[in-house]
């Protein structure tokens, strides 16, 4: 039962002069159900109906008279107040969630669309960093909550796999590599002949001549440098997949830079054609001085080209190739200024779909003791942080449940979540801290918090033999205030996957798991459920089995799984 669009059909019919646009924008959730479920301030309706706010308020009540599904409304002060009738609301929430089971909350708005989401894309033959773990997490939770509204999201792994990067780096591996070294430890080895190269360039500059002889080599097709870079990137992929698989993550195409290899020549002319290029020392740029921006740099005067020119030209082609109504690119805000930038590009050369690019920023990961930098080496290593973490839950499981069945696959979906839930758990532009202790803990505003909380529902619907689905629920039994503001919550878990598609903000869906899961427990700790009456235990054990629904629902948006047992 849709409350709000009651309240608006029903004040549409009873009053003249005021759009329905202005009501819908106007409703209010009250911060305090006292005051009611809903609440319309009439204010900003006094000069077009030119009356005071308290008299049009009054006037709407009385023409309302009562309403199905309400068993109130007043007027105090010019608020419309609105309190919903708390069993209808119970009645028609909770038969939702048993109808729809898993699917509570999804919609079809998203009308089968694309949206193209760009993420993890972690650079070949470097470290995959905390960094690359948090674009990872958003980036997969976005392509869940997409995918439950409806949309065609294609999830792309941007690869940086292409740059004059790679022409040291063969070099180093000819000079220095030793094959088996690297077989052993990919990244580790490939990253140290990198710094090498770097190291010996400062003192014999022909080095760097070398290094760009490699990378024309690769450009132009050479067999050797490209059986290299090859063999560069199958060891990486194999370690970002353990990485991948550990999260259970998966991407639709691993299309890095090196795609766009052959597509790049085709974009510069179309840029060329646009009249957006302009020649500045030899170089080929898109002057953007008149929006406060440096030049955006297209062609080196070496010849070659750039992150941003890929970027550009993979826009182009995905346009093309998806016709996407968005695409969402999720990097740390470093980057901001790099999708400002050809954004405007895209827009100069005269496409209105610029406005469909979507930077999704996130904010820096750091731990206890300080920003996690490559450069100066504490780094945690990012499979060493997934493996610790799970190893840490394996010990409390030990010293708490030794009897657990499965305890190395519970482990690792609590391990795993608390990690995840920990990137999710604010608003993505914030930085955050790696704390163990914070992060694993059952308590507080946690991934294993609420893991606990959906298994405690788990247990206790185990203990019925009943199912749910069958049995007839009095839904006048589920007024006690815990209850009520429990199905409340579970009410609005489609608005806020809503919201948290719209914003591109997967916290939404954690802080409202975190207010579910509080809601909740508040009503488990009041209401007793397996010795209350028969009727009354019923309609408890339906309220455990929608928040169940809902926790796992949403746990699973955010891509975190939920055991039975723990
Ligand atoms: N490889 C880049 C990095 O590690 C991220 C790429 C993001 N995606 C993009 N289309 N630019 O910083």
């Amino acid at each position: 039962m849709d409350f709000k669009k009651i309240i608006v059909d029903n004040i549409l019919n009873n009053t003249e002069g005021i759009a329905r646009e202005d009501i819908e924008s106007s409703i209010e959730i009250p911060p305090n159900f006292e005051m009611g479920d809903y609440a319309l301030p009439c204010f900003k309706f006094a000069k077009v109906l030119r009356n005071a706010p308290n008299r049009i308020a009054e006037d709407i009540v009385t023409k309302l008279g009562s309403l199905e599904g309400f068993d109130r409304i007043e007027n105090v002060n010019g608020y419309i107040n609105f309190f919903v009738d708390k069993e209808i609301m119970a009645k028609s929430i909770l038969e939702e969630v048993i109808e729809k089971k898993d699917e509570y909350g999804s919609s079809n708005m998203g009308d089968g669309k694309n949206i193209v989401i760009d993420y993890s894309s972690p650079n070949i033959a470097k470290p995959f960093h905390v960094g690359h773990l948090r674009s990872t997490v958003i980036g997969n939770s976005l392509y869940k909550i997409y995918k439950f509204l409806g949309y065609n999201p294609i999830g792309i792994n941007h690869l940086g796999d292409w740059g004059t990067q790679f022409g040291k780096m063969i070099c180093a591996y000819k000079k220095w590599g030793v094959d088996e070294e690297i077989e052993e430890a990919p990244i580790k080895t490939l990253q140290k002949l990198y710094v090498k190269f770097h190291d010996e360039a400062e003192k014999d500059p022909n080095l760097e001549d070398e290094g760009r002889e490699w990378f024309k080599k690769l450009e132009n097709g050479d067999e050797e440098a490209k059986r290299i870079w090859k063999w560069f990137i199958e060891l990486s992929l194999e370690e970002f997949n353990r990485i991948y698989s550990l999260l259970k993550v998966k991407f639709d195409y691993y299309t890095g830079e090196s795609f766009y290899e052959d597509k790049m020549d085709a974009a510069i002319e179309l840029m060329k054609e646009k009249n957006v290029l302009t020649e500045s020392e030899g170089a080929l740029v898109v002057d953007l001085e008149e929006y406060n921006m440096p030049p955006c740099l297209i062609v080196k005067s070496d010849g070659t080209t750039i992150y941003a020119t890929r970027d550009i030209t993979a826009a182009l082609y995905r346009k093309k190739e998806f016709d996407f109504e968005k695409a969402i690119y999720i990097t740390d805000y470093a980057q901001n200024l790099h999708f400002k930038q050809w954004f405007k590009v895209i827009e100069l050369m005269g496409y209105d779909w610029a406005d469909d690019l979507i930077h999704a920023p996130f904010g820096r990961v750091s731990t206890e003791e300080g920003k996690l930098q490559t450069r100066k080496g504490n780094v945690i290593l990012l499979e060493d942080l997934l493996s610790r973490s799970i190893e840490k839950v394996k010990e409390t499981i030990e010293s708490k449940n030794p009897e657990l069945e499965n305890k190395d696959e519970v482990a690792k979906m609590v391990g795993i979540g608390a990690v995840i839930f920990n990137d999710l758990s604010n608003n993505k532009i914030k930085d955050i801290v790696f704390n163990w202790d914070r992060m694993l803990s059952f308590e507080g505003e946690t991934g294993p918090y609420l893991q606990y909380t959906a298994v405690r529902a788990k247990s206790i619907l185990s203990r019925v033999d009943k199912k749910i689905d069958d049995i007839k629920i009095d839904y006048s039994k589920l007024l006690d205030q815990e209850a009520v503001n429990t199905i409340r919550q579970i009410g609005r878990f489609n608005e806020i996957i809503v919201d948290a598609m719209e914003k591109n903000e997967p916290s939404f869906i954690s802080r409202y798991l975190l207010d579910l899961a509080h809601d909740f427990n508040k009503f488990y700790h009041e209401c007793p459920i397996l010795n209350a009456d028969e009727d009354i235990k019923i309609a408890r054990l339906a309220l455990v089995n929608a928040t169940e629904t809902v926790l796992e629902t949403g746990l699973g948006l955010l891509g975190i799984d939920v055991p039975e047992k723990m």
